[in-house]
């Protein structure tokens, strides 16, 4: 299955990206979490990428597809979650004419809605292992007890002001993204509240209703 997970920052598509990949057996690939591994290693791509993603900002097109196409590629193109990929509608065309050119059609667009006035409390309580890449939240999901408190991450963009700007840089450049998608490919809208298992019967049974129609 090749899938895009869409929605606002804090809507909870690592999350889910996780939990499904793990029991679809899919490859979750998340341009997030691969920019802040090549900033960690001071790549080319890190250092470039560093200043956007502390600010908020999004990472310019061409740096972002191109970690993609090459990941896609060790994969030949098939059994993966895109997960904060893509983000623009320039970002989006590149995935479909890569996906076309590989003959491997997205199956759908998942898109979790989760209204704004809950992505704050979400983000600026979100914690991540730094080990294990697990994202837990201090108040609906927190890490286990005797978990060391140093391997817990709070990221430089969860501050108020970067979270500000990732809202703004949502609301123009990745909100418009889902026309797009509703004339291009299979879209379908989710409600992302509720606890994590709720959320992720109803990813569950969106991508069953997929399967059947198919
Ligand atoms: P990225 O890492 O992709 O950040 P994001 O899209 O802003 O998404 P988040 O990781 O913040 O949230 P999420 O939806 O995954 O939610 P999560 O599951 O963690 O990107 C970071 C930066 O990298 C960007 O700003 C940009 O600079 C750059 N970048 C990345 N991709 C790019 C691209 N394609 N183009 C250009 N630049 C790019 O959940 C959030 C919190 O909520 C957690 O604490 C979690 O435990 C909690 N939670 C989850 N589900 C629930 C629930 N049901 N109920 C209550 N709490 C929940």
């Amino acid at each position: 299955m090749r899938l895009v997970l869409f929605g606002p920052p804090g809507a909870g598509k690592g999350t889910q990206a996780k939990l499904l990949a793990e029991r679809r057996n899919l490859l979750h690939l998340s341009t997030g979490d691969m920019l802040r591994t090549a900033v960690r290693n001071e790549t080319p791509v890190g250092i470039e990428a560093n200043g956007y993603m502390t600010a908020g900002e999004l990472v310019p097109d061409d740096v972002v597809n191109g970690i993609v196409a090459e990941t896609l590629a060790e994969i030949d193109h098939t059994g993966f979650i895109l997960d904060g990929y893509p983000r623009t509608v320039d970002q989006a065309q590149f995935l479909l004419d890569l996906l076309e050119e590989n003959n491997a059609p997205l199956d759908a667009v998942v898109s979790l809605r989760v209204p704004e006035e809950h992505i704050v409390q979400r983000l600026s309580r979100r914690r991540t292992d730094r080990e294990t890449g697990e994202i837990y939240h201090l108040d609906f999901n927190p890490p286990p007890a005797g978990l060391r408190e140093t391997r817990l991450q709070h990221r430089a963009d969860d501050q108020p002001e970067a979270i500000r700007k990732r809202l703004t840089e949502y609301r123009t450049k990745t909100e418009p993204l889902e026309n797009f998608f509703k004339a291009k490919a299979h879209f379908v809208e989710v409600d992302g509240m509720g606890g994590l298992d709720e959320v992720r019967e109803r990813v569950e049974e969106a991508l069953s209703t997929i399967e059947t129609t198919a």
